[in-house]
């Protein structure tokens, strides 16, 4: 079959170099596999079912989400094992997870008295349980209950629940993309491990089975060692790292993920102007930790550049001396934060060597709900 250049593809766009994003599933898969922990990546990342399964190929024992849209997704894809790394609320949505449960293993995050109520009310007249993990907060301080005492209680609140099924517990480790250095990244992760192994002592010294005990984030995986006892990690940017994960590895050479975008005005000296702004790339930065980024974006050709201005449908940066952008010239953007980048798009272009091999619909794209 012959494959098309990225020449042929229209701006703004999203590739994917298909090696390095192979090379870092790769490197995901094996993380898990060294320390004998099942690998369960988030895949909120890149909403495409074609993505998931490659991942379930290498591996991944099951997949991770954020919503109930993008597991419907997923499920109706043929995955068969989901994770939805989130608490559920609404009687909308318990239909939904209602009717999912009955087509795949579902499990869904708890962090409230208030969710195992509603959860087991739910579930009342199905004929399986519905299987739960106790979100922990390790320091993120997002969702989650504190580590110890607070999960026990819950976790004896779900055990009186009959059509419940706890499984154990999960954190995530947000916190470790606020880190300033390595070894503060490293020392998150620990702590946050240690936590959740000591609350795992605590639920099983009172009998609670735990079956589980998930973490994970990309930063913490990327730099931190995982510690025996735990029995899965979920990270989900790994697949294609962006300009954060790149400024903490000092490289952005395992950056599979730009957006294609065309240099459309020169319109003053030194400035140019790209058909790629807050719609192609989003207007995200990190603003703190080591990750922290430069603008809006950064050229993969040359990442000392950066995007210093976007509107909605523009890019701007300004060319360094030596360079002469031309009107028409093709460039490739590393976005900030790739997550909420490959949910502005239909497809990703697989890329090998210049040619367009894959072109994955991002199915999941827009399921927020
Ligand atoms: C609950 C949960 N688990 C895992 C992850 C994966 O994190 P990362 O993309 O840093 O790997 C996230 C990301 O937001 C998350 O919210």
């Amino acid at each position: 079959m012959k494959h098309s250049g990225i020449e042929e593809v229209d701006t703004p766009a999203l590739l994917v170099d298909v090696d390095v994003m192979e090379e870092n599933l790769r490197w995901g898969q094996r993380k898990a596999n060294m320390t004998g922990v099942k690998l369960r990546p988030h895949t909120k990342t890149h909403r495409t079912p074609a993505l998931a399964k490659r991942q379930v190929e290498l591996g991944a024992q099951g997949i991770t989400v954020a919503k109930l849209g993008e597991a419907e997704v997923m499920a109706a894809a043929g995955i068969n094992d989901i994770f939805i790394a989130n608490e559920i609320v609404g009687p909308i949505k318990l239909k939904r997870l209602r009717k999912l449960a009955q087509q795949v293993r579902i499990t869904v995050g708890v962090d409230n008295p208030k969710h195992v109520s509603i959860l087991a009310t739910a579930f009342a007249s199905e004929a399986r349980p519905l299987e739960v993990l106790i979100d922990v907060d390790t320091g993120y301080g997002r969702t989650g209950v504190k580590p110890g005492q607070q999960v026990l209680d819950l976790a004896r609140l779900i055990l009186q629940s009959p059509t419940l099924k706890l499984r154990g517990i999960f954190t995530h480790e947000g916190h470790s993309y606020k880190a300033e250095n390595v070894a503060e990244i490293k020392q998150v992760f620990r702590h946050s491990q240690e936590n959740m192994l000591t609350t795992a002592r605590l639920l099983r010294q009172a009998d609670v089975h735990v079956e589980e005990i998930s973490v994970g984030a990309t930063p913490a995986l990327l730099v931190g060692d995982v510690l025996s006892g735990i029995t899965e990690i979920r990270p989900g940017t790994y697949i294609f790292l962006d300009a954060a994960q790149g400024n903490i590895l000092g490289s952005y050479k395992r950056c599979a993920l730009t957006v294609l975008a065309t240099v459309v005005n020169r319109p003053i000296s030194g400035n140019v102007v790209i058909d790629a702004g807050v719609k192609a790339l989003t207007a995200f930065v990190r603003s703190t930790g080591m990750g922290r980024t430069q603008g809006y974006g950064l050229l993969k050709a040359l990442p000392e550049v950066h995007l210093s201005e976007v509107s909605d449908e523009h890019g701007v940066f300004n060319s360094p001396p030596g360079y002469n952008f031309y009107i028409g010239e093709k460039i490739e953007i590393i976005p900030n934060h790739a997550c909420p980048t490959c949910n502005l798009y239909d497809y990703i272009y697989g890329i090998k060597k210049g040619c367009v091999v894959y072109k994955w619909p991002v199915l999941a794209r827009g399921k927020s709900q």
